[in-house]
């Protein structure tokens, strides 16, 4: 493998690893710490149609296999593109959300001039209206796709795993005019307290990121490279530059990193070291091979 400008969904990364959405992605000063730090490209918190203060605590707990959150989209909606501003050029792609296809519209019409890439969040699992609620309608994901996608600025569309058929929701994806699929957003989980008798998240329900959710990324990016004609983007429990290699295996052409970044933000130059030390192959070499 080797590093350099890789053209991922109508974006030039600088290498193979992003930023997933939600984990260090509020402020541009983190973001840009992020890229400085060796990510080839960074993804926002998911901005919406208003301002909003999420859901109330606890947000997020660790659990033995991953972390559990129920954020519920936190975010200062327009004001964000004071954030953005400083990033002129860089590789910044803009994750939003919205309840229907003119929500998407209004959101991206924001950030039009700010982001290299659009990321439709139709897959939080835990905010009712939004995310997974569309998400898992292929005809509701094809209309935002096709909304967003008239400002000309390459969408990818984040898809959850939260469904029977993942490849349903991607093909109405590729057919709205995305540019690539990024696959998975969290898993629906919760816990209970023993103690206390009652669920730890205030929202009950949340969803699960890290290393528990690794084998069923794999397994959707390994779906949606099968089904799909344009990229995916592998996002869920990577942490090595081993799960890197197995996720392009499976199909992936680039892939997002998020709950290992909130262990340790120098896993992205830690990775590329591992990655782009084997000499020779190029990447494009290894991406599906598994399905040979
Ligand atoms: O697990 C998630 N939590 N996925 C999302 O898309 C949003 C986030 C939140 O803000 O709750």
């Amino acid at each position: 493998l080797q590093p350099g400008d890789i053209d991922v969904g109508g974006v030039t990364l600088r290498n193979h690893l992003l930023l997933a959405a939600g984990v260090l992605g509020t402020t541009g000063a983190s973001l840009q710490r992020l890229l400085k730090l060796g990510a080839g490209g960074v993804v926002t918190k998911s901005i919406g149609p208003e301002p909003n203060a999420g859901h109330h605590g606890p947000c997020l707990i660790r659990t033995e296999c991953g972390v559990l959150n129920a954020m519920g989209l936190p975010n200062p909606s327009k004001n964000f593109v004071e954030e953005l501003a400083p990033l002129e050029g860089e590789p910044v792609i803009v994750s939003i959300f919205g309840k229907d296809p003119e929500e998407f519209k209004e959101v991206a019409g924001w950030f039009a001039e700010h982001a290299k890439a659009f990321e439709l969040n139709v897959s939080c699992p835990h905010a009712a209206g939004y995310g997974a609620a569309i998400g898992t309608d292929p005809e509701t994901v094809l209309e935002c796709t096709r909304a967003v996608a008239s400002y000309g600025v390459p969408v990818w569309v984040k898809l959850t795993p939260n469904v029977t058929d993942i490849t349903t929701i991607g093909l109405a994806a590729e057919k709205g005019g995305a540019s690539a699929i990024v696959a998975i957003n969290t898993v629906r989980g919760m816990r209970i307290s023993t103690a206390m008798r009652r669920p730890v998240l205030g929202n009950r329900t949340g969803g699960l990121s890290g290393k528990a959710i690794f084998p069923i990324a794999v397994k959707c990016v390994w779906d949606l490279y099968a089904a799909c004609t344009i990229p995916v983007i592998g996002c869920g429990g990577v942490s090595t530059a081993e799960d890197v290699i197995e996720m392009m295996m499976a199909g992936a052409q680039a892939v997002e990193i998020g709950t290992a970044v909130m262990d340790d933000v120098r896993v992205f130059d830690g990775i590329a070291q591992k990655l782009y030390a084997k000499d020779g192959a190029d990447p494009a070499s290894i991406v599906g091979v598994a399905h040979d």
